[in-house]
């Protein structure tokens, strides 16, 4: 019975990788000014009741920048700043996208969801309304989370992830992911994807891996979500990655 399983799970697992492989994205100049000063920034974190997006809010606030947090519910928001302002939405709500949108410098996306089992787009038609009210905005810079083990990282997540876990739980889940980043590849605004490994919720230890090799074909590569909001953050003045999508690990 287990290889029957292994006998067909295999050639699936290997048609889905190969069905989900892009092209490296190729690094680009930088297409807008930053802001004048290199004082605090106006951003808009996306996803921010997320275990990330908590994590960027808290680090953002700490580093002196103005935080608007998107949230569908604003109960679960338990933070509270003089600088932190917080927009009741839905990203498949333009209307509150654009709303939340005016007047920021930059956004930050940690949007997820655990809808894994069936079909949907709301992580790419999620991105669709933010880079939408991005142009209408006028916001240059996007930072949007998504994962290794799709695009030019395929694979990179390790055996278990590409051989079951990926084909058996996450395949439209990863779909729509790759969705979301070829829509920022192909959007006009001043973008870094940053792909991470399996994320935990350990401490910030400010030292991890980043860039274009990242990640392992055998097994996990982990990070903690404090690590890829300090990532994160760091991107929104930082032009090296600019049009690329490094993994973190
Ligand atoms: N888990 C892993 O090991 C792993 C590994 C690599 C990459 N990633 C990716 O990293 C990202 C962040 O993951 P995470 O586990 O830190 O996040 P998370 O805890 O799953 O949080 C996701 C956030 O997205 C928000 N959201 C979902 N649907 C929304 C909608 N329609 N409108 C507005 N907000 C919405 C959620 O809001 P609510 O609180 O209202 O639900 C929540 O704040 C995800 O894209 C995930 O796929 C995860």
């Amino acid at each position: 019975m287990f290889r029957i399983f292994l006998a067909v799970m295999i050639p699936y697992a290997l048609i889905l990788s190969a069905l989900l492989w892009r092209r490296p994205p190729v690094r680009r100049e930088r297409k807008y000014e930053r802001p004048a000063s290199n004082g605090p920034l106006r951003v808009l974190v996306i996803g921010a009741t997320g275990g990330t997006g908590r994590e960027i809010v808290q680090q953002a606030l700490a580093q002196g920048h103005q935080v608007t947090a998107f949230v569908r519910d604003p109960a679960k928001m338990q933070i509270e700043h003089a600088n932190l302002r917080v927009a009741k939405g839905d990203v498949l709500d333009y209307a509150t996208v654009e709303s939340a949108m005016r007047g920021q410098d930059a956004v930050l996306s940690a949007l997820g969801h655990k809808r894994f089992l069936y079909p949907n787009k709301i992580q790419s038609d999620g991105m669709r309304n933010i880079l939408r009210a991005m142009t209408a905005c006028e916001v240059p810079r996007l930072i949007c989370e998504t994962a290794l083990g799709i695009s030019n990282s395929i694979g990179r997540l390790g055996l278990p992830h590409t051989f079951f876990i990926l084909p058996l739980i996450l395949q439209f889940y990863m779909w729509d992911k790759l969705r979301q980043e070829e829509l920022i590849r192909a959007s006009d605004r001043d973008w870094v994807i940053v792909r991470p490994g399996v994320l935990t919720n350990g401490p910030a230890r400010g030292q991890y891996r980043h860039g274009p090799e990242v990640g392992n074909y055998f097994w996990p590569v982990m990070i903690s979500r404090a690590d890829v909001a300090d990532f994160m953050l760091k991107q929104l003045r930082d032009d090296t990655y600019l049009g690329m999508a490094p993994g973190l690990g």
